[in-house]
């Protein structure tokens, strides 16, 4: 495709600067770079935040069946009391009324750990 359209425009370049034949075929070049970029950013692992809002915001706000509050300290810190990893745990495995994984099945261990760090960040 790219062979293509430098065959086509070869015949008009005699008249043409540097310049204009640049400007011509550069909109090629940002396609693909644009495509790339693209790919990259919806295949990389999701923010904290993001899966917080998408997937735990339902019973972590306002505390449903008694889920631990974003960022209420008093309701992490005896949870965090049998340390991190196990929270952590708990959270991909379910524990009580807490579904495994909160119900975000296409979340990685790593993207769950982020979304409790946005949990209990600043308590
Ligand atoms: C359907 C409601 C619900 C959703 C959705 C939910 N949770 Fe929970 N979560 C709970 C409840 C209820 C508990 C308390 C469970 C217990 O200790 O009995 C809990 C507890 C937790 C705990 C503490 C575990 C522990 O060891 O004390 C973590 C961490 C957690 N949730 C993370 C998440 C994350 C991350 C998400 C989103 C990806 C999420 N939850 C979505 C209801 C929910």
């Amino acid at each position: 495709m790219c062979l293509g359209i430098l065959v086509t425009t070869s015949a008009h370049t005699q008249d043409m600067t540097d310049d204009e034949i640049k400007s011509r075929i550069q909109p090629v070049g940002q396609v693909h770079v644009a495509g790339a970029v693209e790919e990259t950013a919806s295949s990389g692992p999701r923010s904290g935040a993001d899966i917080y809002n998408k997937s735990c915001v339902a019973c972590h706000s306002v505390g449903v069946l008694g889920a631990p509050k974003l960022q209420n300290a008093g309701d992490w810190s005896p949870r965090l009391e049998k340390g991190f990893d196990q929270v952590w745990k708990n959270a991909i495995n379910g524990i009580g009324g807490m579904p495994p994984k909160g119900t975000c099945g296409d979340c990685s261990d790593d993207e769950l750990k982020a979304a409790i760090e946005h949990m209990i960040e600043g308590i």
